[in-house]
């Protein structure tokens, strides 16, 4: 793919749908009782894996377009599969599917693509061995082979990093378990949860028996979310909102380029996942919330995003993060880029977990980076980027969408036409992303 430097952005945009509510939206439909209609489902790779898996386990589902049809078998009227099922990239499809399998009287086997199958699995083997299930890994990582088991056994469990596909992972499998399973997740300073909360809100949305609490400590809290293995879904229709971390580039691309103007409708707004808005207009990004509204337990909201280049240095170190880390997680290769447009540049701290992500995310931005003539710096949790006068180059996606996107918005500010190898891979979230970002940069 080759793009060349744009001056500006301009028009009105309805990204696809939110990957993550997505995958839970599928995967809970599977669960209830009754037909579960989905408007706005997303059109990416990972959430078609999520789909096929299902569907490979006796799940009826009927597609058109961006709406899809899911009929439910209720909690444990999934089919034995009769070969493995193939996550694909998707560590969500992956992480959250052995939640549902673990609570199963079947053997199954999870498997991915080279990249899924590097990434770490003990975080959900550990609670789900706990629970009763028997998993096999391969060197500790995916293909698994689990044994499920009905009941499982409640556990009390506490995470020791903040990741949502693990507390979701535990929360399915507790559907299936004798009692009350609890989960508590990492401290925070902030009293909002450690990692995404999609799957608490939409299983509160379908009925399940769920309580949640912040446990108070000197130094903060933690999110306590407790399920009763006696849960009831019902199926409901569900509204996906568009994608914030397909928004995070668009954000940032009309912000950095001066007279941009552009409007996102109905982009998700939860709070454990807006800090990229917090973040952008901190540093003095102008991007205004319209009509801020609840959509299926989910706040959804339009964006007007307005362009302005030589961000005003707001501190004498621009400087994310600690816990709001875990909130922008998705976003991280996207504010790199900022970071080389701001009058300061940018270091990223306690980013440790991008190394395990579809690449290892700060290798790959370090990497393409320097290629575009940026002055940036390594740690092993993190980078540091100054103010560059980017330089178009031959870069790489690293079999990483989101890599291949944050580096798509990078060439737009470059001096010169950049390359990019492997750009495809966008199509893991975000299938017409180059198409998109064509119609609006001018
Ligand atoms: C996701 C959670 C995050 C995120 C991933 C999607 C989810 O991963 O990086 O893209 O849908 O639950 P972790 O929970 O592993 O941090």
């Amino acid at each position: 793919m080759k793009i060349k430097p744009a001056k500006h952005l301009q028009g009105t945009l309805k990204l696809p749908g939110d990957k993550s509510i997505s995958h839970r939206a599928a995967l809970l439909g599977a669960m209830a009782t009754g037909e579960t209609k989905i408007e706005g489902f997303a059109a990416s790779a990972d959430c078609a894996s999520t789909i096929d898996c299902l569907q490979k386990l006796g799940i009826e589902v009927r597609r058109e377009k961006t709406r899809i049809f899911v009929k439910g078998v209720v909690k444990t009227g999934f089919q034995k599969p009769s070969q493995n099922l193939d996550c694909g990239n998707s560590g969500t499809t992956l992480r959250l599917l052995a939640g549902i399998l673990a609570g199963q009287n079947f053997g199954s086997v999870l498997r991915g693509d080279a990249s899924l199958q590097k990434r770490p699995m003990q975080r959900i083997i550990e609670p789900l061995t706990q629970m009763g299930a028997k998993i096999e890994p391969r060197n500790g990582r995916a293909p698994l082979e689990i044994q499920g088991k009905n009941p499982l056994q409640a556990i009390s469990y506490k995470m020791n990093i903040a990741s949502a596909q693990v507390k979701s992972c535990v929360l399915l499998a507790g559907l299936n378990a004798q009692g009350k399973t609890t989960i508590q997740s990492p401290k925070t300073e902030l009293r909002i949860p450690s990692s995404r909360n999609h799957t608490e809100l939409m299983l509160s949305y379908l009925g399940a028996d769920l309580e949640e609490n912040f446990l108070e400590f000197e130094d903060g809290f933690a999110q306590e979310i407790s399920i009763n293995g006696d849960s009831k879904l019902t199926a409901r229709d569900l509204q996906i909102p568009s994608d914030i971390s397909s928004a995070a580039f668009f954000l940032v691309a009309a912000s950095c380029l001066k007279g941009s103007e552009l409007i996102l409708k109905n982009v998700g707004l939860n709070p454990t996942r807006r800090a990229v808005i917090d973040v952008l207009q901190s540093f003095g990004a102008e991007i205004e919330i319209l009509d801020e509204r609840e959509i299926c337990n989910e706040i959804v909201g339009d964006l007007r995003v307005c362009g302005r280049r030589n961000f005003a240095p707001k501190f004498k170190t621009n400087k994310i993060d600690g816990d709001v880390i875990a909130n922008l997680i998705d976003e991280i290769p996207i504010l790199a880029i900022f970071g080389t447009q701001l009058e300061n540049g940018l270091e990223i701290r306690n980013a440790q977990e991008l190394r395990v992500k579809e690449s290892d995310r700060i290798k790959a931005i370090v990497e393409n980076l320097r290629r575009m003539n940026a002055d940036v710096e390594e740690f092993a949790d993190g980078l540091r980027v100054g103010k560059s006068d980017l330089k178009g180059a031959q870069v790489d996606a690293y079999g990483d969408h989101r890599i291949a996107m944050a580096f798509a918005i990078a060439a737009l500010f470059a001096d010169g036409e950049t390359r990019i190898t492997g750009a495809e891979y966008a199509s893991v979230s975000f299938p017409e992303f180059f198409q998109t970002l064509s119609s609006v940069a001018k």
